[in-house]
């Protein structure tokens, strides 16, 4: 049965024992991430959804990591488990679009076509729950417990909304999960990036010479349409209608009461208000998915014309930060419910994963059925072609045989297989709007790594051992993974990445090297794989062995070539000249308010 609202999710939840209420009044500001943190770095049985009865300044309950965990995310989608997402979609695309209808690129509008016809869009009612109390008399956005989430934010943020817009042109609606800053109690900093459907919505206003559109912020509602905000559906297609399509009954909406919009009515909380789309204001720094502070930039006001609630409402957020937190999972349903919309493109995909390390777009790993050279660069090519996907920084292909979800059978098959001067494709395009690597603002170097077996070389050699005593006089901070990549603490006051590289290619030549910040625990290989992941342009940062090759060398015996990465933090002296944010870390005396409180929360011993 279709939950209604958020508080069925929630009574699900507890019942399943996914759910723990903290009754010890909490604050706000900094305690809440502090906690969240700790319970989402658990084992999955350990990382609960936590429903904090009492936070100091409001009256109103506070749910959080609601999704995060694989268990969770399922039971939000009503499914045993994320993947029968995958087959649930794969299924309607069948079984609605027979071979041959209509041209490639409308068979995903098809597919919602499909749902609407079925009557899963949204249907209007009268009364709504969310609108139980309505204040449109000096509404103040303080009455929620807003989180200050990490210790140098620019304040309180809005973290789990749909926020709902629609295009001046057309009308068309669109919900986006985007931060809501708040300024002061009735204006509210829109952080929408400047890919998304919302910004669209604003360049579409400029156009129509607007100056006030419509905008609500909505908080709550099924956990459908909590998530369908953070889905990158194509725009003009409604995420509400996905939302629909997966709980089997459609989103109910309401009208608003102060603006020209609707929204759904079984919500907790709406803030509703208007932006004009030529008024900015400084927005952040925000801690933020990368696990970096995302510096301040300018971004639209909204003016809060009133605020609706359920009478006993709950309110709802989420923390970002170093990975994995709650949107890992979040994330890990958008690339199931995903997968078949791009097999519906590209039919030899296999599988996906987007692993946590690198925060959804900076590593996209795919498996497919390969049929001739360059299969591998096709896929990349209409990856990057595809939506959101436009986004993805790296993109290993394998053949179907890997098992992409495990992600040391893909490291292992791109040890056997890969030549980084044949195999590699390096372009240039947009990337992510809070990619701190790249040399410009939303653009930059990405890479593509065919993977595949290419059974007309010759096997590479067996590698060498490190001559351990050599490497050790050079390096104070190095070690050799499997044989086969050299890895380096770099002090760059010391030696430049060029100098260590060539030292390494002079006493190893048969190793891939990776080069990080000094201070970095190289025990930890998923935090060695976010690091790389997220602070190397691919233009930038990468330095192929044997400059001079000709990669239209297909001789089956061409000596492979290694790849050198430079994952170190960058400044001007380094080509990087955007500035480089701050790494996430709460404060000492948080951590410490926290585990001297610990036991006082009931979660146990950790
Ligand atoms: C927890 C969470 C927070 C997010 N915050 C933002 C944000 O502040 N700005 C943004 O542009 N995207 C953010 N995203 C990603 C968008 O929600 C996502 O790209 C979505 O597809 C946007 O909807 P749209 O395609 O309709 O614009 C966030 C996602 C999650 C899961």
């Amino acid at each position: 049965m279709a939950y209604r609202n958020l508080r069925e999710f929630i009574e699900r939840l507890e019942a399943a024992g996914e759910l723990v209420r903290v009754s010890t009044p909490v604050s706000a500001e900094l305690e809440i991430t502090e906690i969240t943190d700790r319970i989402s770095k658990q084992p999955h049985h350990r990382n609960k959804a936590l429903l904090f009865e009492r936070v100091e300044g409001s009256e109103f309950p506070l749910v959080i990591n609601l999704f995060g965990n694989p268990r969770r995310a399922a039971m939000a989608f009503e499914v045993g488990d994320l993947d029968e997402l995958n087959v649930r979609l794969s299924r309607l695309i069948d079984l609605r679009l027979p071979r041959g209808l209509g041209p490639m690129l409308s068979r995903a509008g098809d597919v919602f076509g499909a749902l609407r016809s079925i009557g899963l869009g949204p249907k209007m009612i009268r009364s709504a729950p969310v609108q139980e109390v309505v204040i449109t008399e000096n509404p103040d956005v303080h009455l929620m417990p807003v989180l200050k989430c990490w210790p140098h934010d620019g304040g309180r943020y809005l973290t789990l909304t749909q926020v709902i817009t629609r295009d001046p042109a057309t009308g068309i609606r669109n919900v986006g999960m985007y931060r809501i800053q708040v300024y002061d109690g009735q204006t509210l900093g829109l952080h929408w990036q400047r890919h998304k459907g919302g910004r669209e919505h604003q360049q579409s206003g400029v156009e129509a010479g607007r100056t006030k559109i419509p905008v609500a912020v909505v908080l709550g509602g099924d956990p459908a349409s909590i998530w369908a905000a953070s889905a990158p559906l194509p725009p003009n297609i409604d995420e509400y209608l996905l939302a629909g399509w997966l709980r089997g009954r459609p989103v109910e909406f309401v009208k608003c009461v102060s603006q020209d919009l609707e929204v759904p009515a079984h919500a907790e909380f709406v803030i509703e208000g208007w932006f004009d789309p030529n008024e900015h204001r400084l927005e952040g720094p925000f801690g933020d998915h990368t696990g970096f502070y995302t510096p301040r930039d300018l971004f639209p006001v909204m003016h809060v014309t009133a605020i609706t609630h359920r009478r006993n409402a709950i309110y709802p957020t989420t923390i970002v930060g170093k990975p994995p937190m709650e949107d890992v999972w979040m994330g890990k349903a958008t690339e199931r419910l995903f997968l078949p919309l791009m097999k519906l493109f590209m039919g030899e995909i296999r599988d996906v994963n987007m692993p946590p390390e690198g925060v959804f777009h900076n590593l996209v790993l795919v498996s497919i059925r390969k049929r001739f050279p360059g299969h591998a660069q096709k896929i990349m090519y209409g990856l990057w072609g595809l939506g959101l996907m436009m986004l993805a920084k790296a993109i290993v292909v394998v053949d179907e045989d890997v098992d992409v979800q495990n992600v040391e059978a893909v490291a292992q098959r791109i040890l056997e297989t890969v030549d980084w001067r044949r195999d590699v494709t390096i372009v240039d395009g947009p990337v992510d709007q809070l990619d701190h690597s790249a040399i410009l603002d939303s653009f930059g170097g990405k890479i593509g790594v065919d993977a595949t077996r290419k059974p007309e070389r010759a096997p590479f050699p067996d590698p060498v051992p490190v001559n351990e005593v050599v490497m050790s006089a050079a390096f104070s901070n190095w070690r050799c993974w499997r044989d086969a990549v050299v890895i380096v603490g770099l002090n760059k006051a010391r030696c430049t990445p060029e100098e260590a590289v060539r030292i390494v290619w002079d006493i190893a030549p048969d190793k891939d090297v990776l080069l990080l910040d000094a201070g970095v625990d190289f025990s930890n290989l998923s935090d060695v794989a976010w690091r790389v992941l997220g602070n190397v342009d691919w233009r930038r940062d990468v330095i192929l062995q044997r400059g001079m090759f000709d990669p239209y060398d297909m001789r089956p015996d061409v000596p492979r070539t290694r790849i050198a990465i430079d994952a170190t933090t960058k400044g001007p002296e380094d080509g990087h000249p955007r500035g480089w944010p701050e790494e996430l870390a709460m404060s000492p005396e948080v951590v410490e308010r926290v585990t001297a409180r610990w036991s006082e929360y009931g979660l146990g011993n950790l």
